[in-house]
């Protein structure tokens, strides 16, 4: 491979600068993917493997970023498992068929391989593409984040069915993540089998939860599935919203890297993990619509911060907002590319 920059940081070896990559850099800000967006839907792009490449080296091709990400969702697995998806424009992602009792769970799927070929398909296809340019990171959504889409039937703003189900009905909730685990676990590995240099974790809303409840509900999943993943030199990334509480524990599941949110200054809290676990993060997506001084000082800001320190790849603290303008995420790529250890 060419730039090893963020399998190297990943690892937490030396590099000259960091790497950069941010969540969500194949999307709607950019406006070349509306012109892939404008001729077919969602599910279409993911589940089209030339389609998908297409949308994986927008940011490659235009932004020079040092990691693609593989475009799909994380809710791919709940769709195989036997959930009824949709996206529609404005309103989200959406279950048709919420899992709600027993038997809606005892109905979900768990051998779902051969429904997720697709993905498969669009790794080599996007492999090809790069041809050893930079690496390709996989990625999964984690068993809680993905339970409350399955349960509340779409997005949420409070959780509040997920979290009845987890304080009511903890057997059961058990139940059901165990078996996204399974599937989780299982469709990373077929993405390390189909050729992904890294993989990443998304527990986008265990943020929600307590301290108790993480540990319990979605903690111990994500031990499991890092523990059952083919990682010979393929990095594991760990992100949560709400990783400035939770990411000691994080570190407990043995990922390489823990991806941090804005809300914790990111020296500090790698101060705090062991020293062979990485950080990824930490800027607050806002700052990209600001005006380039800001973006540049506060990028620099946070590399004087983390300067000296081995294993730091940078990243949004979340992924980027569709308004923010194209111009902008550019030159922050500039930025983070000139800048010198
Ligand atoms: O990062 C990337 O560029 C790779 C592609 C990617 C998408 N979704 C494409 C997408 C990744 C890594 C995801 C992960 C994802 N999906 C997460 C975790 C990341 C995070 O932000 O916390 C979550 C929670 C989802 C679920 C999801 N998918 C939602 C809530 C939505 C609607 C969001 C919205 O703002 O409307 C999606 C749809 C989605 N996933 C789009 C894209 C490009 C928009 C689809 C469209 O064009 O309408």
């Amino acid at each position: 491979m060419t730039n090893t920059l963020l399998l190297d940081a990943a690892f937490s070896k030396p590099t000259e600068r960091p790497p950069v990559w941010m969540m969500r850099q194949a999307g709607r800000f950019m406006p070349q993917y509306w012109e892939i967006k404008n001729r077919y839907s969602f599910l279409e792009m993911c589940k089209t493997p030339e389609i998908a490449a297409d949308v994986t080296m927008l940011p490659v091709d235009l932004l020079d970023v040092d990691a693609a990400i593989l475009f799909s969702d994380i809710l791919v697995t709940g769709e195989a498992m036997g959930g009824d998806l949709s996206f529609t424009q404005g309103v989200g992602p959406r279950f048709a068929n919420p899992v709600r009792t027993a038997q809606d769970v005892d109905a979900l799927e768990t051998e779902v391989g051969d429904r997720l070929q697709y993905v498969a398909d669009a790794i080599k296809v996007i492999q090809q593409r790069l041809n050893g340019k930079i690496p390709l990171i996989g990625f999964a959504g984690a068993p809680f984040t993905v339970m409350s889409y399955l349960v509340e039937g779409g997005s949420s703003k409070d959780f509040k069915r997920t979290k009845l189900m987890l304080h009511n009905e903890p057997e059961l909730a058990h139940r059901l993540l165990a078996k996204i685990a399974t599937v989780t676990a299982d469709y990373l590995n077929l993405q390390i089998a189909a050729g992904v240099n890294a993989v990443q974790i998304f527990d986008s809303w265990a943020q929600a939860l307590s301290w108790d409840d993480y540990t319990e509900f979605s903690h111990r999943y994500i031990v499991e599935i890092i523990s059952r993943l083919n990682r010979k030199d393929i990095p594991v990334i760990s992100f949560c919203k709400g990783s400035s509480v939770f990411a000691p524990l994080m570190a407990e599941a043995k990922p390489d890297v823990v991806s941090i949110d804005w809300n914790v200054d990111l020296l500090d809290i790698k101060k705090r993990l062991p020293k062979t676990v990485a950080v990824q993060g930490n800027l607050d997506p806002h700052i990209l619509y600001a005006d380039k001084s800001v973006i540049k000082n506060r990028i620099h800001k946070l590399f004087e911060r983390m300067r000296g320190e081995n294993g730091f790849i940078f990243n949004l603290g979340h992924g980027i907002m569709p308004d923010i303008p194209f111009d902008n995420v550019k030159y922050a790529v500039e930025v983070i590319k000139e800048f010198r250890y």
